[in-house]
């Protein structure tokens, strides 16, 4: 009998190779290959992205496009980080570790939306666990019906009888397809799950939320893999201990990336946190040292919360810096920025800084709240509670506009903040007329004279 014929895959990007490699060539992470024999089946067939009879040509200005036929899922939050709720034919991957509310999550959906009749296939619980979840979320039952199936084939055949105008499929790591010769889970069988969901998907137009497990260390076999096939990515991040989860954009096909939504993990499922600047702010009333309030455009949205900072003597030769939700190497800029056009020497202290709520933030627009904290746990001086930072900060010490300002100010007067700090270069329009003073500051240097005399 001939040999099987297998592939190696890389479980964290997909690359395939023909032999084993120490070393992903197309991601450089060590490690990752694992072997999967060839599916029987081409998997590049089935990633198909159309159905066959549309391989002609069609002129652009003939394609009808009706932009009202993306579908609402009864969750105002995760409609606005879709772009306006769900898109017929597309692939949705919800991906997060587990116990992060991923399951809830698509629950939710069917129960809340208003009468989308959903096919909710489950591969990790039985109908009587979904049935106990589902009266503990409360919602209308009418709409949902639930699958307990792992074979991708009977899913599939189920769904053609069925009809849904929305399928979820929990999780992508339980399915497996009867033509693949290795075990659910395998790099081989996930790729293929997805690609034959996607191909119905397409053919169908029923929209598929398609649920992937991801674990702490990296991404085992799986959503990584998935990123390239799928349509949207969503994923959970933030602690699962805590009661917040923000679930974020990574990959729109039919929207912006980089928006955030936000929930908290109640007794009765995830409920949507609208607003979530209120959350991430500080509870206290006075001030405190070590902290103050930056506002940022996260996605489409202003956000404003804290940062957190501490500045102490290091107690071992070498100062520590570390940041969490931060990037670490420009806090080292932003301390050598200080050290250097404003003459504060932090090399012998250790500084610590953190994003409050978990959240992970690469805006520049942090900048000087970042700068601002650092001094403030330094000297020990708390800053007014009702004033907040909007502005990037230069290496040689300026303080550098940040996109729609405007916005973050009208956001922050929203807020009852009574001064917002932004650059002196900043151009106003809107929020000219805000109910908030508005301080302009130009460099590292001046910005110490005016808030730590
Ligand atoms: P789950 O959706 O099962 O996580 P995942 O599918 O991502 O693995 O949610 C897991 C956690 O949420 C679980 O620890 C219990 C908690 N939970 C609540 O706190 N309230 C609820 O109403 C529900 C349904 C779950
Ligand atoms: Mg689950």
């Amino acid at each position: 009998m001939a040999k099987a014929r297998t592939l190696w895959y890389c479980s964290n990007c997909g690359n395939e190779s023909s032999k084993w490699m120490g070393q992903c060539p197309a991601c450089k992470e060590w490690n990752t290959m694992v072997e999967a024999p060839v599916p029987n089946s081409s998997s590049k067939r089935a990633v198909m992205m159309s159905p066959a009879s549309q391989t002609a040509p069609v002129a652009l200005k003939d394609i009808k496009f009706d932009t009202e036929q993306r579908r609402s899922l009864g969750n105002s939050e995760l409609d606005r980080l879709l772009g306006g709720g769900i898109v017929p034919g597309s692939l949705v991957l919800i991906g997060g570790e587990p116990g992060i509310g991923k399951s809830t999550l698509s629950l939710q959906i069917p129960l809340f939306s208003k009468g989308l009749r959903t096919l909710y296939v489950t591969g990790e619980e039985s109908v009587r666990q979904v049935k106990m979840r589902a009266q503990r979320l409360g919602g209308d039952e009418s709409e949902c019906s639930i699958l307990s199936e792992t074979l991708l084939d009977k899913v599939l055949e189920q769904a053609s009888q069925f009809h849904p105008e929305l399928m979820v499929v929990d999780s992508v790591q339980t399915m497996y397809c009867e033509n693949v010769d290795s075990t659910a889970g395998s790099v081989s069988q996930i790729k293929e799950v997805a690609a034959r969901l996607l191909r119905y998907a397409k053919e169908s137009g029923v929209p598929v939320i398609l649920i992937g497990h991801i674990t702490k260390d990296g991404f085992i076999a799986g959503p990584k893999i998935l990123e390239h096939i799928v349509d949207v990515v969503l994923q959970f991040e933030g602690e699962n201990k805590g009661a917040y989860r923000i679930l974020r954009s990574i990959k729109n096909r039919f929207g912006s990336t980089s928006e955030i939504a936000v929930f908290e993990m109640s007794g009765k499922g995830l409920r949507e946190v609208p607003n979530p600047s209120e959350m991430l702010l500080p509870m206290h009333e006075q001030g405190l040292s070590g902290t103050a309030i930056c506002a940022i455009l996260e996605g489409n949205r202003p956000l404003l919360f804290e940062v957190q900072a501490l500045v102490s003597s290091a107690a071992y030769g070498t100062a520590q810096r570390s940041a969490t939700g931060f990037d670490v190497r420009r806090l080292n800029m932003l301390l050598a920025v200080l050290e250097r056009r404003a003459g504060f020497k932090l090399g012998a202290k250790d500084v610590f800084l953190n994003m409050a709520g978990g959240l992970k933030v690469s805006d520049p627009a942090c900048d000087l709240a970042i700068i601002c904290a650092v001094l403030s746990s330094n000297f020990d001086y708390s800053l007014p509670s009702d004033i907040c930072f909007a502005a990037e900060v230069g290496l040689s010490g300026e303080i550098r506009p940040v996109a729609q300002t405007d916005r973050l100010i009208l956001e922050a007067s929203r807020l009852g903040f009574k001064r917002i700090f932004i650059s002196s270069y900043a151009a106003i329009e809107a929020a000219a007329g805000a109910d908030i003073e508005i301080v302009r500051i130009s460099d590292v240097a001046s910005l110490v004279k005016t808030l730590f005399r």
